[in-house]
């Protein structure tokens, strides 16, 4: 199958297990329900379940039941910092995945108890491979991936590269501390996809670290990637406004290396991350895996 064929497939998996893990919408409380649907199904790369299964599957796991909540878990999570993210007080943008932001279609309020209830139940989800576990083996897999989970996305991870890159929005920033913000703000969730998928596998703790430093150099890329895009691409093809970074003074990789450096960039730190891939031992034809095809993939995406 063509790699993109096979990822249109896949990504189409995705979706019908994110709308599987949602809760009905009924009861008092229907309105949050509505609004966790409403941004997590509106579209979206997939990226992050994706690199999960596919690093799962790179390490040779197959069985699925332990992996899904996981997968749903993560998307929930990314949608809950794109809601904050969007929020007046933050980035103040009003268009995300092709849609109107949740707190223009449903007040700031709701917009932020969608995102905390993202959160939440993104845990409550994931919590349910405990019951899948097979064995005690496997109990035991799910454990290091929960501890992942619940790490990465929080003050020595996500949240913390957004305080940083909140704290100095409108200031210039030096390059150690521009690399701190990418690293945590964006690498910190794709570095937990990877790792929960090699541990789920049962990885050991030296490959679990090796994913873990792959993912970082992709987590840069896509950072760069990104901030690239907000320059050259249209809100038509990203499904959210361009030129937010201008209007809100943000320094980017292309602010502060210009646009030829970041595009060698994201080429340069995606091909270290293949590099990590080949070189990983006890992996059968790591180059023949659709998750080295999707790294490959990435460097060119226009969304
Ligand atoms: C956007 O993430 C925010 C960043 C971390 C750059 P994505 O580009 O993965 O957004 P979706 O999920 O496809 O909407
Ligand atoms: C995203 O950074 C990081 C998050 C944790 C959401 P951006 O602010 O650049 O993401 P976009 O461009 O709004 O998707
Ligand atoms: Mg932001
Ligand atoms: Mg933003
Ligand atoms: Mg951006």
């Amino acid at each position: 199958m063509q790699f993109e064929q096979e990822l249109k497939q896949k990504t189409a998996e995705v979706e019908v297990l994110l709308d599987r893990a949602l809760p009905a919408e009924e009861g008092f409380q229907k309105t949050i329900f509505s609004a966790m649907r409403y941004s997590l199904m509106a579209g979206g790369k997939r990226l992050r379940p994706l690199l999960i299964r596919e690093t799962y599957r790179f390490f040779g796991g197959e069985d699925m039941s332990v992996v899904e909540p996981f997968m749903a878990a993560i998307e929930m999570i990314h949608t809950y910092s794109l809601i904050h993210d969007d929020l007046p007080a933050l980035d103040n943008d009003d268009y995300r995945r092709g849609r109107l932001t949740s707190h223009k279609v449903f007040g700031e309020a709701m917009g932020i108890l969608a995102g905390d209830a993202l959160l939440n139940y993104a845990f409550e989800t994931a919590a349910q491979a405990i019951d899948a576990a097979a064995d005690e083996a496997v109990l035991h897999r799910v454990v290091k991936a929960l501890q992942t989970l619940s790490r990465k996305p929080g003050i020595y991870g996500m949240i913390g590269g957004q305080v940083v890159d909140v704290e100095l929005t409108g200031k210039e920033i030096p390059e150690d501390t521009l690399r701190f913000i990418f690293e945590l703000k964006t690498g910190a969730l794709i570095e937990a996809s990877m790792m929960i998928g090699a541990q789920l596998a049962g990885a050991d703790d030296s490959q679990v670290a090796l994913i873990e430093k792959a993912a970082h150099h992709i987590g840069m890329a896509f950072q760069i990637q990104d901030d690239i895009l907000d320059v050259t691409s249209s809100m038509e093809v990203l499904g959210k406004p361009v030129h937010s970074d201008e209007k809100n003074e943000k320094t980017t990789w292309v602010t502060l290396y210009g646009m030829e450096q970041a595009r060698a960039d994201v080429d340069m730190y995606s091909r270290e991350a293949m590099d990590i891939l080949v070189g990983m031992e006890g992996v059968k034809a790591p180059k023949e895996t659709f998750l080295y095809a999707f790294i490959e993939w990435l460097i060119h995406r226009q969304y």
